[in-house]
């Protein structure tokens, strides 16, 4: 039976270590790639996949993104007396009209799995999806989230996004033992956390986009602390994988590994090339350096 999927949740209480000192008082998904921070952009991702009810799994530190979220009387005021109508709109419309925010504060930095826990109560019983922020995510046509979601609502399942990377980099992140499918299909047979290199099953590496069946909840609390002594969500799925068919999707798209400094500087080169009010003097910039 599909049933609409309209919940995301957003886990946005992990410290930005790699990003010191950056991150020390501004959270990292406010990191901007040109004029927008990267929050922006996953929760955008998401709207444009029909989801209507953003769930973020914050901490003390990132009150910012509520507030980025929110109403900023003042400076709409002083936007319309100015007459800047464009930047109001801006700023005025980062959520259309029927997007609800809710907030759930994660009180100690036990890993990913434990984090998406703390969404249980306000996910209740249905299918939902898991974006990070840290990975953005470009496509051009066949959008990755909606055609997860598509995948998802066929058989009542969960599906992943993947990506290959160079086997000497499996060890960063959750990797599949995939079964081929068809064109850019896997059906999971097994799925492991940041496994040694040369234990990795295959070189397709999760990328932060899931659809998850509400079970996932009953596993992640019994879920015992995984790699890096962290509540890993990769350790329930592969525990639902034992009751339910999981899928993977390569999608066709950039993924920009925004959590690493290298990642997040050619997001914003990339995006600002594509920026139109950017651009050409940026093109010609680079060219410039770059000779
Ligand atoms: C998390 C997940 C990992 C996934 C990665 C994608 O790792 O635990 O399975 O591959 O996100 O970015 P983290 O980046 O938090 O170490």
């Amino acid at each position: 039976m599909s049933v609409q999927i309209k919940k995301a949740v957003f886990p946005v209480a992990g410290m930005g270590t790699r990003f010191l000192p950056a991150t020390k008082a501004c959270p990292k998904e406010m990191l901007p790639v040109v004029d927008k921070p990267l929050i922006q952009y996953a929760v955008e991702e998401a709207i444009a996949a029909g989801i209507t009810d953003l769930i973020f799994v914050t901490s003390w530190t990132k009150r910012p993104i509520e507030d980025h979220f929110d109403k900023n009387f003042e400076l709409e005021y002083k936007l319309e007396e100015a007459g800047k109508k464009e930047l109001l709109n801006t700023v005025r419309n980062i959520l259309p009209k029927g997007v609800n925010c809710f907030y759930v504060r994660q009180q100690e930095a036990l890993g990913l799995g434990h984090a998406v826990l703390c969404a249980k109560d306000i996910v209740g019983d249905e299918p939902f999806v898991v974006l990070l922020a840290d990975d953005m995510i470009y496509c051009d046509e066949t959008a990755c989230l909606d055609t997860m979601i598509n995948l998802a609502n066929e058989d009542a399942s969960s599906v992943v996004a993947v990506e290959q990377v160079p086997m000497e980099k499996v060890n960063k992140y959750g990797v599949i033992d995939p079964i081929d499918l068809s064109d850019r299909l896997y059906k999971l047979q097994g799925v492991v956390e940041k496994p040694p290199v040369e234990e990795a099953p295959s070189n397709l590496s999760i990328v932060g986009r899931y659809v998850l069946q509400p079970r996932i909840f009953e596993l992640l609390e019994n879920t015992q602390r995984g790699a890096g002594n962290e509540i890993q969500l990769t350790d329930a799925i592969a525990a639902l994988l034992e009751e339910q068919a999981i899928y993977a999707y390569e999608f066709d798209g950039i993924r920009y590994d925004c959590g690493s400094k290298l990642g997040h500087m050619k997001a914003n080169v990339e995006y600002a090339l594509r920026h139109p009010e950017l651009n050409g003097a940026f093109r010609e910039y680079l060219k410039g350096i770059v000779s």
